[in-house]
């Protein structure tokens, strides 16, 4: 069966842009049945950047238990934390070997992470498509759900893979492509709505966390920017609106309703009844997942169980191809 692959960092808690761009997806994915299904908490990519020891440990759990507590189920998907299985890192450096450096300038997320400090970010957080590439490949993963910020990286794991084959004169890592779909795959912030939701912007009222309580929810949608004018009657009405075309696309991500039947559903009406509408939707979908991720983290133990069997798992898969990878590049082993 083909395979799909993705992950989420934990350097932070989990933001509703990754719920509806990436875990809601994976679950579905899951729940088809179609390919072999494997999540994982990066740990060593989350640390591209400075993480509090005790603050990445809590967060590993905490991505972990929001995967489960939105329907991964680790029997019927692999799920592990990537440090567990060292060939991530591993394959991770044979594939700095293969890529480029001019390559890595091009990534845009580095460009706008590094800014101006560029001399100053880790060699890590440069390095990182390579690391990700591995990650992906290591399974021989065809399909990659990811949000649209992670196109850029996922199609340089195509480039990877093409070049590893062509210099090796072999046809062994193969074809993959990023799988962006739906409403919802670029949740922006909510209180500008050219910037991206993201777990480690500057204020909380930018983003909703997937552990906001239900209060915390409608105060931060009533307080998000918006245009003044009413929501349009056509789809076609919310170009150059950014605000409201991104709570029209939550409203679609999380009712499972196109952007196009939200609108025709709310048709001209204005902010104070669609935003109650909205956190009330919100409420329902995010108030049983919190709940549950609370439990869970109450009993670490257990997430550490779930995500030791998943590293078992993910290993036996990965072994023999990282095996095969280092023959084929010309290493003595056993
Ligand atoms: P990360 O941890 O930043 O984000 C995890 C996933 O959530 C998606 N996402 C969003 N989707 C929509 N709107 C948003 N505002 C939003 N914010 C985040 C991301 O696109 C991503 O799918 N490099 C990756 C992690 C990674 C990975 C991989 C992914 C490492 N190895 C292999 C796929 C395959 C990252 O930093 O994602």
């Amino acid at each position: 069966t083909p395979r799909v692959f993705s992950g989420i960092k934990p350097s932070g808690g989990l933001t509703l842009g990754n719920y509806l761009g990436a875990i809601k997806r994976f679950v579905d994915w899951q729940d088809a049945g179609t390919h072999e299904t494997i999540y994982c908490v990066v740990d060593l990519h989350a640390i591209t950047v400075w993480q509090e020891p005790a603050v990445l440990h809590a967060a590993t759990r905490e991505v972990a238990a929001g995967f489960i507590a939105s329907g991964i189920d680790p029997v019927k998907s692999i799920l592990f934390n990537q440090s567990q299985v060292s060939a991530h890192a591993e394959l991770g450096w044979i594939f700095s070997c293969v890529a480029r450096v001019g390559w890595m300038n091009r990534m845009t997320q580095f460009k706008d992470k590094a800014g101006a400090n560029a001399e100053k970010v880790s060699l890590g957080l440069y390095a990182y498509p390579a690391l990700m590439a591995s990650d992906i490949l290591l399974y021989h993963a065809t399909h990659v759900p990811v949000g649209e910020d992670q196109k850029q990286h996922v199609e340089l794991t195509r480039d990877i893979a093409q070049k590893f084959n062509h210099d090796y004169k072999v046809d062994f890592f193969p074809e993959t492509a990023p799988v962006i779909e739906g409403p919802a795959t670029r949740v922006m912030n909510l209180r500008d709505g050219t910037k991206k939701m993201s777990k480690s912007g500057e204020s909380d009222m930018e983003r909703i966390n997937m552990t906001d309580d239900a209060a915390t929810i409608a105060k931060k949608f009533k307080k998000a920017r918006t245009d003044p004018e009413p929501l349009p009657e056509t789809l076609d009405g919310l170009k150059d609106r950014p605000e409201a075309k991104n709570l029209v696309d939550i409203y679609a991500g999380l009712s499972g309703l196109s952007a196009e039947q939200v609108i025709t559903e709310y048709a001209g009406a204005g902010w104070g009844k669609f935003k109650p509408a909205l956190a009330e939707l919100a409420v329902e979908k995010l108030g049983p997942i919190s709940t549950e991720m609370a439990r869970l983290m109450a009993d670490p133990a257990e997430i550490d169980r779930i995500l030791a069997h998943g590293a078992d798992q993910a290993r036996e898969i990965a072994q023999p191809i990282l095996d095969e990878t280092y023959r084929i590049v010309g290493m003595v082993g056993r």
